[in-house]
């Protein structure tokens, strides 16, 4: 087996993971290096989700390797996973926000846990934070008082408390409007620009993602389809990849 490309930020190899008997990824082997974005499209129910939750550790492959700067994430012990985990950040498909929390709350919860900040730099962050994804208004807003896509963008800067280099996407534009996403797109453009963070991000937005990413990489029966540009899918002479792109994508 290869060792890990030293500039790549997150290396997985033939990562297997099943359910009981339903085999979900059967040998995923993707990388992405630092500054670059990868989007990973595929039907519903294709293991997206799955694969994320591999790469942060919220569950274990059942055989494979999942590389952070180089660093082995399948079992590794907790402590040693909640230090990697503070590199990464994750914008869950829900926003995932706390309900019973403010908006300010919720942003500044990942810096209560692991930033030693006096209370003032705290909320100056925290402040900081909300403003970068236009969200500075709502800092004392319940959850349930904000839109869709608003929660969205406090959910991205939460991810972003910690100053991570690595930024995983759960569909973060599925549910908004195509002004909405877009705006949600050039947020994370913006982050790659000012940042050179390395992203991961899952989408059925075709539009999106071709407009973020690097590279697009389809998943479809437990593996990566085809990895390329969205030119390189479109033009591909896999029928299954041009029919994905082309009846997601009517332009
Ligand atoms: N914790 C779990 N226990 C059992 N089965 C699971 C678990 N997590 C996911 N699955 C199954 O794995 C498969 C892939 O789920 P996943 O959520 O990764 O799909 P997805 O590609 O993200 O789909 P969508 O595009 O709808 O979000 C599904 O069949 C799902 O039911
Ligand atoms: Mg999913």
């Amino acid at each position: 087996m290869n060792a890990a490309t030293p500039q790549a930020a997150v290396q997985v190899q033939s990562v297997h993971k099943s359910f009981g008997a339903q085999h979900v990824l059967d040998g995923v082997d993707l990388q992405v290096a630092q500054g670059e974005t990868l989007a990973i499209l595929g039907q519903s129910g294709t293991g997206k989700s799955v694969l994320l939750k591999l790469i942060i550790g919220l569950q274990q492959p059942d055989t494979g390797s999942i590389r952070i700067h180089g660093q082995e994430v399948a079992g590794s012990d907790m402590r040693k996973m909640n230090e990697l985990r503070q590199k990464i950040g994750f914008v869950f498909q829900s926003a995932a926000l706390y309900d019973s929390m403010t908006v300010e709350e919720n942003v500044a919860f990942p810096l209560k846990r692991h930033a030693q900040l006096s209370d003032a730099d705290r909320r100056t962050r925290v402040q900081e934070l909300l403003a970068s994804v236009g969200m500075e208004e709502a800092l004392g807003k319940m959850p349930d008082e904000i839109s869709g896509g608003m929660k969205k963008r406090v959910g991205l800067a939460r991810a972003l408390a910690l100053a991570p280099d690595i930024l995983l996407f759960d569909e973060p534009t599925t549910g908004l409007d195509p002004i909405t996403s877009a705006e949600i797109g050039e947020l994370i453009l913006k982050l790659q620009r000012e940042r050179k963070v390395a992203s991961i991000i899952v989408t059925h937005d075709v539009q999106v993602a071709r407009m973020v990413a690097d590279r697009l990489a389809l998943l479809r029966d437990g593996r990566i389809l085809i990895t390329g540009t969205f030119e390189d899918l479109k033009n591909s002479h896999d029928a299954f990849a041009s029919k994905f792109l082309s009846s997601a994508w009517q332009g």
